[in-house]
């Protein structure tokens, strides 16, 4: 389980979280929505220890992530929302890198990398250098990466996009396998069909504030006959939005 209390970050003047308060349970899945700016990457660093909160603190498995980031660390996959990361290398010596930061045994990391890199099309560009890789082909190298330790808890800033239609079927397949097995996946996404999908469990972020955390069938039936893009609009958007015509035929 994972509790954020009181989470605030401000970037000098800009308050990117404003008291945020979560429970995020095993065995769901949990989705961020919000528009640009709305603070879910933020809340996603503050959960993988690449920013310090202002504020109040994270707690994981009971323990506080302040005081036990090495360990807990060790429990998570993270996809960062940019995969332009260690362009110099080949995706192979960046699977080496992931899989040695994670004590990954050799039998086990074989094991793993052969089933990963057939699910995601990659065996043949293992030697090509990540700067080499169209953004997609990027995407697929890190969340190859993030998943080959096999961590408890996944935690996949827009982890679809840019991904091709196949891959990312085949990730939230594997996404919906984790959680069914009792593990922790998080995720942020500006797709609405996607969090529809996938969501167990949905926090929709405004300017740093929490404005929703529930179900998304929850979320439906607070406005029948409503789409979920109409509803999140109407909460989150221009006070005037009105339905697109036709957009439900
Ligand atoms: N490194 C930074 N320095 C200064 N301000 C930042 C920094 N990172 C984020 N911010 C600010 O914090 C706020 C929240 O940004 P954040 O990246 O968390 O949004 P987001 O919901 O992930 O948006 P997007 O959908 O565009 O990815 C924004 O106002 C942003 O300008
Ligand atoms: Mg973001």
């Amino acid at each position: 389980m994972i509790e954020l209390k009181e989470l605030s970050k401000d970037y000098g003047k800009t308050k990117a979280l404003d008291h945020l308060n979560l429970t995020i349970k095993e065995g769901k899945i949990f989705g961020f929505l919000g528009h640009n700016g709305a603070g879910k990457s933020t809340t996603i660093k503050s959960l993988v220890s690449i920013i310090e909160p202002t504020d109040g603190e994270i707690i994981i498995d009971h323990q506080k992530l302040a005081e036990h980031r090495l360990q807990i660390k060790e429990k998570i996959g993270y996809v960062p929302d940019t995969p332009d990361l260690f362009l110099q290398l080949t995706a192979a010596e960046y699977w080496d890198l992931m899989a040695a930061a994670f004590s990954l045994g050799k039998a086990q990391k074989e094991t793993r990398l052969e089933k990963l890199t057939e699910l995601f099309e990659m065996i043949d560009h293992q030697n090509e250098t990540i700067g080499s890789f169209s953004h997609g082909m990027r995407k697929k190298t890190i969340v190859i990466g993030a998943l080959l330790p096999d961590p408890e808890i996944w935690i996949l800033d827009e982890p679809t996009q840019g991904l091709d239609p196949q891959a990312a079927y085949d990730l939230k397949q594997m996404m919906r396998t984790h959680a069914d097995a009792g593990k922790t996946v998080i995720f942020s996404t500006h797709d609405l069909a996607t969090a529809q999908q996938l969501c167990d469990e949905l926090a929709i972020l405004k300017k740093g504030e929490l404005i929703y955390n529930g179900t998304v069938d929850d979320l439906l039936a607070q406005s029948p006959n409503e789409s979920l893009e109409s509803i999140y609009l109407k909460m989150t958007g221009k006070a005037s939005h009105t339905e697109v015509q036709g957009d439900d035929d």
